[in-house]
């Protein structure tokens, strides 16, 4: 599995925001940080809650939520190449991890707006984006709105991403801001970590965006009942993102890259193709046999074997990923 790499601007940015804070201040942030968001419970005041919190956000996790962001919109783009959206709106946005991922998926984007409650992350995300190759990050308008009020609309877009947001709202509100972003767009991406909590909250999100109108797209390849909704196991995915140096020395550990599991869902007010399988798990290679766990329209999670004597389905087994489509760029309408 090969690794991605950070834009180099993002890198950079993020190397000068740290430079003005202690080291050590921003690892006890990032250790702070870490053992909030394993912490179930809503948050009653803003997680991020001071300039140096948000600083130690961007440099230990805008890598893996763009990675995340990225690989996901990755999968839909396959499905419906045709989608070109123009305007852009990150819900709960940061410092902008999914503007950045959606501008580089979809080079078609011509205005993005962020919205989020916390000003020092609006004004970091605002920073790193002047730096941006893409002219649709430079030119983002960063906006402070409460986005959970449900008398007030969140504006209007093509495609609205609501990314990592959910597990820091109670459900009222969780419910609140997914109905909000499936009327202000045309497609919408929720996503959030791949623990069973955060499956959990996608399951939810993905009834709700059905009971809005919208159609799922990905990853799942019907619009039946998750057949991970019960029991031991829960849907999720895995991007690996290549770590910088300013990365290993903020979370310690030597690993070049980290692997960041995520549960997601798109659900678009078009129809649009969506898979005929999806993998699951990483897939399984041995000598002549690769063994695929797919999640398919009708029968649930079925275990599929592919064996070298089946020529050139064989050859793209070999090639394929967890979370991709299987059979590779083939698709059903939805
Ligand atoms: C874990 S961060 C994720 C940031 C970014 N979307 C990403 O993927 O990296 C959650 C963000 O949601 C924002 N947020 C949480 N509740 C919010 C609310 N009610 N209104 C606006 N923003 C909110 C927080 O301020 C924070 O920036």
């Amino acid at each position: 599995m090969f690794g991605v790499d950070l834009p180099v601007e993002l890198v950079e940015g993020l190397e000068q925001a740290c430079a003005g804070v202690p080291e050590r201040q921003l690892a006890v942030a990032v250790d702070r940080l870490i053992s909030r968001y394993r912490d179930p419970r809503p948050a009653a005041t803003p997680i991020l809650g001071s300039a140096a919190d948000v600083t130690a956000y961007a440099a230990y996790r805008m890598p893996a939520t763009w990675g995340a962001v990225r690989f996901a919109l990755g999968q839909f783009h396959e499905l419906v190449p045709g989608f070109r959206p123009r305007t852009f709106l990150d819900i709960g946005g940061g410092t902008g991890a999914a503007l950045w991922a959606s501008a580089e998926v979809f080079p078609s984007l011509t205005e993005a707006v962020v919205l989020d409650q916390v000003d020092e992350a609006l004004q970091l995300g605002r920073r790193l984006a002047g730096g941006a190759a893409s002219a649709v990050v430079r030119s983002a308008v960063w906006r402070r709105a409460v986005v959970t009020d449900p008398q007030r609309t969140v504006g209007e877009a093509d495609l609205a991403a609501v990314s990592y947001v959910l597990s820091e709202l109670s459900e009222a509100d969780q419910a609140a801001v997914v109905t909000h972003a499936s009327e202000a767009a045309e497609v919408v991406i929720v996503i959030e970590p791949g623990t069973p909590d955060g499956h959990r909250r996608i399951l939810a999100a993905r009834e709700n965006l059905i009971t809005a109108g919208l159609t799922v797209v990905a990853p799942c390849p019907h619009q039946t009942p998750c057949p991970l909704a019960e029991g031991a196991d829960w849907c999720h995915f895995s991007a690996r993102i290549n770590r910088t140096s300013l990365h290993r020395r903020l979370k310690g550990g030597e690993l070049s890259h980290e692997d960041e599991k995520f549960s997601y869902v798109i659900a678009s007010r078009a129809p649009h193709p969506r898979a005929q399988g999806r993998i699951l798990r990483h897939p399984l290679k041995r000598k002549g046999l690769v063994t695929l766990q797919v999640c398919t329209p009708a029968d649930g999670v079925v275990p599929t074997l592919i064996s070298k004597r089946q020529g050139e389905t064989y050859r793209r087994a070999r090639d394929v990923q967890w979370g991709e489509a299987w059979p590779p760029g083939s698709a059903s309408d939805s």
